[in-house]
Protein backbone atom coordinates (compact mmCIF):
# COMPACT_ATOMS: atom_id res chain seq x y z
CA UNK A 1 0.00 0.00 0.00
CA UNK A 2 2.84 2.17 0.09
CA UNK A 3 4.58 1.70 -3.34
CA UNK A 4 3.23 4.54 -5.36
CA UNK A 5 1.75 7.54 -3.14
CA UNK A 6 4.92 9.75 -3.98
CA UNK A 7 4.49 9.82 -8.01
CA UNK A 8 0.52 11.05 -7.64
CA UNK A 9 1.45 14.70 -8.27
CA UNK A 10 1.34 14.57 -12.36
CA UNK A 11 -0.86 11.69 -12.76
CA UNK A 12 -2.26 12.48 -16.60
CA UNK A 13 -0.05 11.75 -19.24
CA UNK A 14 1.64 8.75 -17.53
CA UNK A 15 -1.70 7.32 -16.84
CA UNK A 16 -3.28 7.81 -20.02
CA UNK A 17 -0.50 6.17 -21.52
CA UNK A 18 -0.36 2.88 -19.11
CA UNK A 19 -3.93 2.80 -19.94
CA UNK A 20 -4.25 3.06 -24.08
CA UNK A 21 -1.09 0.84 -23.51
CA UNK A 22 -2.64 -1.79 -21.29
CA UNK A 23 -6.22 -1.61 -24.08
CA UNK A 24 -3.84 -2.09 -26.76
CA UNK A 25 -2.30 -5.28 -25.18
CA UNK A 26 -5.53 -6.76 -24.55
CA UNK A 27 -7.09 -5.74 -28.17
CA UNK A 28 -3.75 -7.46 -29.32
CA UNK A 29 -4.51 -11.11 -26.82
CA UNK A 30 -8.42 -11.07 -27.70
CA UNK A 31 -7.57 -10.79 -31.70
CA UNK A 32 -4.33 -12.98 -31.99
CA UNK A 33 -6.70 -16.37 -32.91
CA UNK A 34 -5.24 -16.32 -36.04
CA UNK A 35 -1.55 -17.00 -37.15
CA UNK A 36 -1.30 -14.07 -39.81
CA UNK A 37 0.38 -11.44 -38.07
CA UNK A 38 0.60 -8.86 -40.45
CA UNK A 39 -0.66 -6.19 -38.56
CA UNK A 40 1.71 -5.78 -35.90
CA UNK A 41 4.11 -3.86 -37.89
CA UNK A 42 2.57 -0.42 -38.02
CA UNK A 43 4.88 2.77 -37.07
CA UNK A 44 4.43 3.65 -33.63
CA UNK A 45 4.27 7.59 -34.78
CA UNK A 46 0.24 7.59 -35.09
CA UNK A 47 -0.22 7.58 -31.77
CA UNK A 48 -3.75 9.57 -31.57
CA UNK A 49 -5.40 7.85 -34.60
CA UNK A 50 -4.39 4.22 -33.28
CA UNK A 51 -6.24 5.26 -30.05
CA UNK A 52 -9.24 6.59 -31.92
CA UNK A 53 -9.36 3.22 -33.55
CA UNK A 54 -8.95 1.06 -30.39
CA UNK A 55 -11.53 3.08 -28.22
CA UNK A 56 -14.86 1.64 -29.23
CA UNK A 57 -13.17 -1.60 -30.74
CA UNK A 58 -14.56 -5.07 -29.89
CA UNK A 59 -17.66 -3.28 -27.98
CA UNK A 60 -20.78 -4.68 -29.30
CA UNK A 61 -22.74 -1.63 -31.42
CA UNK A 62 -25.78 -3.16 -32.39
CA UNK A 63 -27.63 -5.88 -33.74
CA UNK A 64 -28.12 -6.84 -37.17
CA UNK A 65 -31.68 -6.62 -37.04
CA UNK A 66 -31.58 -2.95 -35.50
CA UNK A 67 -30.02 -1.74 -39.01
CA UNK A 68 -33.28 -1.35 -41.31
CA UNK A 69 -32.89 -2.12 -44.76
CA UNK A 70 -32.52 0.31 -47.50
CA UNK A 71 -31.40 2.59 -43.84
CA UNK A 72 -28.95 2.48 -41.26
CA UNK A 73 -28.40 3.67 -37.39
CA UNK A 74 -26.65 6.41 -36.17
CA UNK A 75 -24.52 5.85 -32.82
CA UNK A 76 -23.21 9.33 -31.85
CA UNK A 77 -21.18 7.89 -28.87
CA UNK A 78 -19.31 5.52 -30.93
CA UNK A 79 -18.87 8.50 -34.10
CA UNK A 80 -20.09 5.72 -36.47
CA UNK A 81 -23.10 5.39 -38.80
CA UNK A 82 -24.12 1.70 -39.27
CA UNK A 83 -26.02 1.15 -42.44
CA UNK A 84 -27.83 -2.04 -44.34
CA UNK A 85 -27.99 -1.06 -48.54
CA UNK A 86 -28.94 -4.45 -49.29
CA UNK A 87 -30.12 -7.16 -47.15
CA UNK A 88 -26.87 -8.94 -45.16
CA UNK A 89 -25.20 -6.21 -46.46
CA UNK A 90 -23.52 -3.45 -43.95
CA UNK A 91 -21.42 -0.49 -43.50
CA UNK A 92 -20.11 2.17 -41.43
CA UNK A 93 -18.61 5.30 -41.90
CA UNK A 94 -18.03 8.45 -39.46
CA UNK A 95 -20.95 10.15 -38.32
CA UNK A 96 -19.42 14.18 -38.60
CA UNK A 97 -20.01 15.74 -42.00
CA UNK A 98 -16.69 16.38 -44.29
CA UNK A 99 -18.64 19.95 -44.49
CA UNK A 100 -18.49 21.93 -41.35
CA UNK A 101 -18.13 18.73 -38.92
CA UNK A 102 -21.64 18.70 -38.20
CA UNK A 103 -22.49 15.19 -36.75
CA UNK A 104 -25.51 13.65 -38.89
CA UNK A 105 -28.46 13.03 -37.41
CA UNK A 106 -30.78 11.16 -39.62
CA UNK A 107 -31.06 8.68 -42.72
CA UNK A 108 -33.49 8.77 -44.36
CA UNK A 109 -34.67 8.06 -48.53
CA UNK A 110 -31.15 6.47 -49.10
CA UNK A 111 -29.13 8.91 -47.42
CA UNK A 112 -27.35 10.12 -44.71
CA UNK A 113 -28.17 13.66 -43.67
CA UNK A 114 -26.45 16.34 -42.21
CA UNK A 115 -28.53 18.81 -40.69
CA UNK A 116 -26.86 21.93 -40.56
CA UNK A 117 -26.39 22.95 -44.14
CA UNK A 118 -28.63 19.70 -46.17
CA UNK A 119 -25.70 17.54 -47.53
CA UNK A 120 -26.39 14.08 -48.11
CA UNK A 121 -24.35 11.01 -48.24
CA UNK A 122 -25.01 7.60 -49.99
CA UNK A 123 -25.75 5.12 -47.39
CA UNK A 124 -24.02 2.58 -50.11
CA UNK A 125 -20.54 4.24 -49.91
CA UNK A 126 -20.40 7.68 -48.08
CA UNK A 127 -20.22 9.25 -51.37
CA UNK A 128 -21.87 12.99 -51.59
CA UNK A 129 -25.32 12.92 -52.96
CA UNK A 130 -26.18 16.27 -52.42
CA UNK A 131 -23.96 19.33 -51.94
CA UNK A 132 -22.42 21.62 -50.11
CA UNK A 133 -20.26 18.81 -48.55
CA UNK A 134 -17.48 17.59 -51.41
CA UNK A 135 -15.92 14.62 -49.76
CA UNK A 136 -17.36 11.38 -49.01
CA UNK A 137 -18.08 10.26 -45.67
CA UNK A 138 -14.98 8.11 -44.34
CA UNK A 139 -15.51 4.63 -43.93
CA UNK A 140 -15.48 3.11 -40.63
CA UNK A 141 -14.31 -0.66 -40.15
CA UNK A 142 -17.12 -3.28 -38.47
CA UNK A 143 -17.31 -6.87 -37.94
CA UNK A 144 -20.41 -8.56 -38.33
CA UNK A 145 -20.07 -11.90 -36.35
CA UNK A 146 -23.88 -13.72 -36.15
CA UNK A 147 -26.15 -11.53 -35.65
CA UNK A 148 -23.81 -9.03 -33.58
CA UNK A 149 -21.89 -5.80 -35.11
CA UNK A 150 -18.85 -4.35 -33.60
CA UNK A 151 -16.50 -1.82 -34.56
CA UNK A 152 -13.74 -3.63 -35.97
S1 LIG B 1 -21.77 20.69 -41.72
FE1 LIG B 1 -22.95 19.20 -42.73
S2 LIG B 1 -23.82 20.29 -44.36
FE2 LIG B 1 -22.55 21.77 -43.43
Amino acid sequence: MTASHESVSAPTRRTVVAAVGAAGIAAALTACGSSDDSSSSEPAGNGAKAGAAKDGAGKELAKTADIPVGGGKIFGDAGVVVTQPKKGEFKAFTNICTHKQCPVTAIEGGTINCPCHGSKFSIEDGSVKHPPAAQPLAAKEITVSGDSITLA
